[in-house]
């Protein structure tokens, strides 16, 4: 049997050999530079990693297969199940704020398998009550017709990815729905849900501001709870980034983005991330989770999880091939890599999630979640107020609140880059 890749330590130095099976949660626990008072709040994600048929834009851990059989969709479900309880020790004794089922195209499994997964997360973490649940779903017709059964099986959001209204669009983006299944998705997910989320992507191949206004007019018109909305990215090893299609340039890019907010916030859905825009009460649990540096345990396929203890954080990574993820989880072996980040990374990926939130965050949530101490922010916080790319209010005192500036919101990338070199 193969074993686990070698765990790293904070200082980058291997911290146990090829022949040494995967550290217990005592390694852990044992002592660390960072000083956490409570651990995070925590939240699962767990990835679906198959689709009917790869899209050309996308680099997320998905797999094209004709048809999920039976066999394979209960073999995946044991080997999630198999995943979480090696994972348990970890996560002692902590609830879970939310569920995230995510893909891949999670909606080609069977509401019947989905209703296992979810009995058998419940009877094995404790779900903080009225925990959101949300499950990925394409568009398709015969996936339209489950939407109720994921609801009866425990499921209380639903994300569709829509992704535009127009099917020569889709057929660019290689997507297997069109426009006319996309409505009627809609249309069911309102009547079948309290509250779901519509995924649009925009700047899409040859796409005009006009055009755009359109797609957000008709999605408007379905009153979706949350929308998110997309800048179409080529990235790399996808067959976009082969064979690029002609993009919008970046003026028109940024007229079209002016078109969202302004189109949005016109139709009651506020935005309170980069891409994300909601009514109130209808904000995505799981993602502001991700975005106030919570901690996460992912399984499935390729799944990437952070984990904090008293005195350090863990980074993990699942098996990202879904045969060889089934056969090591089986094997209460799904971790294919796992590694302290350093001290000096935490304010980086702390600001880099963080700042994209509209609203800004309470500035001791640096610490609350990092484990390190306001110190060691403080000169890019300076310099970035100094650059006009942050409000800082109540400096000083228990209240204290940073939120990123319309300027600093709009040059995020600039305004993340000073945490670069934070110690
Ligand atoms: C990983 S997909 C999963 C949902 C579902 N499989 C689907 O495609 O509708 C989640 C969302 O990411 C967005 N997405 C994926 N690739 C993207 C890209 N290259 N640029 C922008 N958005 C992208 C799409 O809006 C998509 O709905
Ligand atoms: S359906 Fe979604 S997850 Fe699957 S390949 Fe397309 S964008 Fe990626």
């Amino acid at each position: 049997m193969r074993p686990l890749p070698p765990v790293v330590a904070a200082d980058g130095a291997t911290a146990a050999d090829d022949e040494v099976p995967p550290p217990g949660p005592g390694h852990f626990l044992r002592p660390g530079t960072l000083r956490f008072a409570a651990p995070p709040p925590l939240a699962l994600y767990v990835h679906l990693p198959w689709c009917l048929k790869k899209c050309p834009y996308c680099d997320f851990n998905s797999h094209g297969i004709a048809a999920l059989d039976d066999a394979t969709q209960q073999r995946y479900v044991d080997a999630l199940v198999a995943d979480l309880e090696a994972s348990l020790p970890l996560v002692w004794g902590r609830r879970v704020v939310s569920v995230f089922i995510g893909g891949g195209t999670p909606s080609l499994f069977e509401p019947a398998a989905i209703d296992r997964l979810l009995a058998a997360l419940r009877a094995r973490l404790p779900l903080e009550p009225g925990c959101e649940i949300t499950l990925e779903a394409n568009p398709g017709t015969f996936e339209r017709a489950r939407f109720r059964a994921f609801r009866d099986a425990g499921v209380t959001r639903l994300s569709i990815g829509v992704q535009s209204f127009d099917d020569a669009a889709l057929q660019t983006l290689g997507r297997v729905h069109d426009a006319r299944q996309a409505r009627a998705a809609l249309a069911e997910a309102a009547e079948a849900f309290e509250t779901w989320n519509l995924d649009l992507m925009y700047a899409l191949p040859g796409q005009t501001p006009a055009q755009l206004a359109r797609e957000l007019a008709e999605a408007l018109a379905f009153e979706p709870p949350h929308l998110s909305i997309y800048h179409l990215t080529i990235e790399p090893n996808t067959l976009f980034a082969v064979q690029p299609p002609a993009l919008p340039d970046d003026d028109s890019a940024s007229e079209m983005l002016d078109l969202i907010t302004e189109r949005t916030a016109a139709a009651g859905l506020a935005r309170y991330e980069v891409s994300a825009f909601a009514r109130e009460g209808h904000r995505c649990a799981h993602n502001l989770n991700y975005w106030g540096f919570g901690d996460y345990l992912g399984i499935g396929a390729g799944a990437h999880g952070k984990l904090s203890f008293p005195e350090r954080v863990l980074r993990q990574v699942r098996w990202r091939e879904p045969a060889t993820y089934m056969a090591r989880a089986l094997e209460g072996r799904a971790v294919s890599n796992q590694h302290e980040p350093a001290r000096a990374e935490l304010p980086l990926e702390f600001m880099m999630n963080a700042l994209r939130l509209k609203d800004g965050f309470p500035l001791r949530l640096f610490t609350e979640r990092t484990g390190l101490p306001l110190s060691a922010v403080l000169p890019p916080l300076q310099r970035a107020r100094d650059r006009g790319l942050v409000a800082w209010r109540g400096e000083g005192t228990a209240d204290e609140w940073l939120q990123p500036t319309a300027r600093g919101f709009d040059f995020l990338s600039d305004l993340t880059a000073l945490f670069m070199a934070a110690r």
